[in-house]
């Protein structure tokens, strides 16, 4: 496939490094257009390992000098490798010393040593230490860093870097420095320092062993006023990973920095968290509840890092998933266990589930399909995906629900509690692989499924594609038995055409036709197909299948209407009752869409589906943030997932007719949940008010959407309205939201005077670009729109979440407006590809993926999208990461 480019890494050619590193003593004087970096390494060679040159990686740096125990030597340079033949033999450590410039103004990457606002930052993960000095770039290189930070003190007055600060002072010439020593030993890609006018808030805490901690969050000095809650959820983040898994906090000293300039969410730096701002900032007025609600989760995210991922790293970058996986499993975990009650854990479930199936679903069936292991890669930056994220988590979330083996552990935290102890008595302060994190978790729980099954469990990391799980139920009055037949099956991916089966935990109820259920349990599939028996059954029961969705599975099902609102009405899973909902609406979705010549206009909704939402919305008990999610109909992608041939227009067109439906058939209710569910008080983030501000955000769309065909102003002056008076962001923006989905009159207005209330606010500004790039498509009218967007003073293309806002939107997130017949929005995104690719080679590959599912594009899209794809592959001097993804869509 990738013939000709000899420079595809594979994870069987893992090899040990030649040489340790032991120390690294680094010397930084900061300066934007040149830094000079020393670097004064203690290295000695590996003695399990034949004797070699010692390769250092190092790209766009000027190299000075290098000196071997004080000694000039000689040295080459070789495709960004510094190679030194000349070494002294034997094993004793020895000095290496090398002096690089680099210029951090130009360097418009964003990885390596950066400058963002005036300040200084770096990112390093996962190869981007080699841009700020030379060395063994690989995680399995773990040193002890000491670093000397100097710069002019009126222009850079804070000094970051890992670990602990122990001495500063001034210099001459108006400078100063800061020398900060890291306890623990790292590998390169968790170096990091921040040089800038930062000003932090500070918060010191006792763990629960009785240590005194210092946490600090840095931010530009008018953003303070922001970082309540960022801290408020690292505090907690502490609390909880002593609370459940017995890890405390090991260092003096936590630091979080935020940038507006970051390719990616956030990063786990060794005690100085690099964050981008969106995950930082948060106030009421600024951000909506989800913003809240992703803080909470990136902070914890990166405070778990420390010990799932800096205590114990990757051998190789293969293994990225035992870091990712883990620590977004238990990110997830910590939000759920944050929500509390078991409706709000649901929802957390559902939200995560929603992810993984409208991203990582079409991934893992598409060109990029890859295993949560990879084997291949030719640029690593491109393997930081949902697969190795979200899925890697689900692989985890299976472990621990495969190592329950009481009643009183029923979801396996106990045992899995005690396969993380055992994991890190066995590999704490070492650079392991999958396969020690999976033996681990299985060798604490000696009885457990796992345990018998790891073998075969274990292909969840080396098989890619989504496995697919048919049921097929036989009831059989005579003898009162009901046999449920589980086929496993997975269609084969780029260098997998077999797929051997899977071990498949599937939570299992049965209802009776009353609702009330008959049986609840936990089947293991392992076999290709399996045959469950249940007998004494009075009538045909419900099948309540894949509980709290216990597998990153599809399941399928014929079920019949009248089943689905049986489960819809009664499953005591809320998991299975949203999923229920949601098959309701993909089955008429589907429908519609295979009806020839059907237009938006012409989708009525039967009667029994609307009651069902009806019930839904109407219902006593449910919790709004539930009935919110139950009303939401599955997304554009999703459905384009169902299909062999997909017409982006036409599922667009049907999905908002029902939607328009909905509107109209249930417009009394969303009136009264409106009305019900107005929040007075204070504005709190939490899972309760925060659902009820996402239920009244959706009324509000639907009574905007209705308004249309009835001609009614009422609502669209009510959002105005809200919109106005609003006291969060979440209602304002919901507002503004549903006049622009609405397309009413007073949308234009309402964002002319919401740009005005937050010209100064960059992360409220991305959701202005935003909103409009993802609005409806009406007549072809957001390219244009984009277009105009892209010249507007705010507009940085540099800027990577302005980007994101802007572009991504519309390529990644609006399917009705890019995929358009006459092929101007696929020349817009080939057009921004090959933009971006010469700045910033990693935001431009994330939207190369836009095109990813094009070969299931109904003509004359399928074709203009190849035109598109291939326009962008016959580029000379294409980056790595984009190359590579253009490639994989090309092949075949
Ligand atoms: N390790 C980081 C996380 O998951 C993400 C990350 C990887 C990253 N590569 C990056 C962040 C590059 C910024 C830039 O938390
Ligand atoms: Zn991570």
């Amino acid at each position: 496939m990738r013939e000709g480019h000899n420079n595809v890494i594979y994870r069987s050619d893992y090899q040990a490094p030649a040489f340790w590193v032991d120390t690294v003593e680094l010397t930084f004087d900061l300066d934007p257009a040149k830094t000079r970096v020393l670097n004064k390494m203690k290295v000695r060679r590996n003695a399990d390992v034949v004797p070699q040159a010692l390769r250092l990686d190092g790209e766009e740096l000027n190299l000075a000098r290098v000196l071997v125990n004080g000694q000039g030597t000689s040295f080459k340079l070789e495709n960004n490798q510094l190679v030194l033949e000349n070494l002294p033999e034997g094993y004793e450590a020895f000095d290496l010393e090398i002096f690089t410039t680099c210029c951090p103004a130009k360097n418009t990457k964003l990885m390596g040593l950066y400058v963002s606002n005036d300040s200084f930052f770096t990112q390093c993960e996962a190869e981007g230490f080699r841009r700020i000095t030379y060395f063994l770039d690989r995680p399995d290189v773990m040193a002890s860093y000491s670093v000397l930070l100097r710069a002019d003190k009126a222009a850079y007055p804070v000094l970051l870097s890992n670990g602990n600060l122990v001495e500063q002072g001034a210099l001459e010439e108006g400078r100063h420095y800061a020398r900060w020593i890291d306890p623990f030993k790292k590998p390169s890609y968790l170096f990091a320092l921040v040089a800038g006018q930062l000003v932090a808030r500070e918060q010191r805490i006792t763990s629960r062993a009785g240590k005194e901690h210092l946490l600090q969050v840095y931010v530009r000095p008018g953003d303070l006023d922001k970082t309540e809650h960022a801290m408020n959820s690292l505090m907690a983040s502490v609390a909880w990973d002593e609370a459940r898994f017995g890890l405390s906090l090991d260092l003096e000293r936590f630091m979080i920095v935020a940038t507006s300039d970051f390719n990616m969410g956030a990063m786990e730096n060794k005690g100085l968290n690099i964050f981008n701002t969106k995950y930082v900032l948060a106030s009421q007025a600024t951000a909506t509840d989800t913003d809240f609600g992703n803080i909470e989760s990136v902070v914890g995210h990166e405070y778990f890092h420390n010990w799932t991922g800096n205590r114990i790293t990757c051998r190789d970058w293969f293994q990225l998933s035992l870091k990712e996986g883990l620590t977004v499993f238990r990110d997830q975990e910590f939000s759920m266990d944050l929500a509390g009650a078991p409706s709000a854990r649901a929802v957390k479930r559902i939200e995560d589930v929603r992810v993984l199936r409208t991203a990582q679903f079409p991934e893992d069936a598409g060109p990029m399909a890859h295993p949560v292991r990879p084997d291949q890669y030719l640029e690593i930056n491109n393997f930081y995906t949902v697969t190795v994220y979200e899925k890697g988590a689900e692989v985890v979330r299976m472990m621990q629900t495969l190592v329950s083996t009481r009643p009183s552990d029923p979801l396996g935290r106990e045992g899995f509690a005690r396969g993380m102890k055992l994991y890190f008595d066995r590999h704490d302060g070492s650079a392991v692989t999958c396969d020690d994190f999976a033996q681990a978790i299985a060798d604490a729980n000696p009885d457990s499924k796992l345990a018998q099954l790891l073998p075969q469990f274990k292909r969840w990391y080396s098989q890619a594609g989504t496995p697919r799980v048919k049921a097929q139920g036989h009831y059989d009055a005579a003898s009162s038995i009901y046999n449920l037949t589980l086929t496993q099956s997975c269609l084969a991916t780029t260098g997998q055409a077999e797929k051997e089966p899977f071990v498949i935990p599937i939570g299992l109820g049965l209802l009776g036709l009353d609702g009330r259920e008959l049986t609840n349990g936990m089947h293991v599939l392992t076999q290709a197909s399996e045959t469950l028996s249940f007998p004494g059954l009075q009538d045909e029961p419900v099948p309540s299948i894949l509980r709290a969705f216990s597998a990153p599975v599809i399941l399928e099902f014929d079920y019949t209407d009248a089943q689905l609102l049986t489960l819809l009405a009664h499953d005591s899973d809320p998991f299975n009752m949203w999923e229920a909902g949601q098959r309701l609406a993909v089955n008429r979705a589907l429908s519609f869409i295979a009806q020839e010549g059907l237009t938006a206009g012409d989708i009525r909704l039967d009667a029994p589906y609307v009651e069902a939402m009806r019930t839904i919305l109407r219902h006593p008990t449910l919790d709004a943030a539930f009935k919110e999610l139950v009303l939401t109909l599955p997304a554009e992608t999703y459905l384009a997932e169902q299909l062999d041939v997909v017409d982006p227009q036409r599922i667009h067109a049907v999905r908002e007719g029902m939607r328009q439906q909905l509107a109209e058939a249930l417009y009394e209710d969303w009136q009264w949940v409106f009305e019900a569910h107005r929040e007075s008080g204070a504005y709190r983030p939490d899972s309760v008010s925060s659902g009820r501000r996402a239920l009244t955000g959706l009324a509000l769309t639907h009574l905007c959407l209705a308004s249309r065909t009835s001609g009614d102003t009422v609502w669209p002056g009510k959002a105005y309205q809200r919109f106005k008076d609003a006291g969060n962001m979440t209602d304002r923006f919901n507002a503004l939201a549903a006049l622009v989905t609405s397309g009413h009159a007073l949308a234009g207005d309402a964002l002319q005077r919401f740009h005005a209330m937050f010209k100064d606010e960059a992360l409220v500004l991305d959701k202005w670009f935003a909103l409009q790039a993802g609005a409806p498509d009406r007549g072809g009218n957001v390219l244009p729109a984009v277009k105009q967007l892209m010249k507007h003073a705010d507009f940085n293309i540099r800027n990577p979440n302005r980007a994101r806002s802007v572009i991504f939107s519309y390529c990644s997130a609006n399917p009705g407006g890019f995929h358009r017949a006459d092929a101007a929005g696929y020349v817009f995104w080939s057009d921004r590809v090959i933009e971006l690719d010469g700045m910033n080679p990693q935001v431009a590959a994330r939207l190369a993926r836009a095109l990813d599912r094009w070969k299931k594009l109904v003509e004359p899209m399928r074709s203009a999208a190849r035109e598109a794809i291939a326009r962008v592959a016959a580029k000379p001097d294409l980056s790595n990461d984009v190359r590579e993804v253009v490639t994989r869509a090309l092949a075949d």
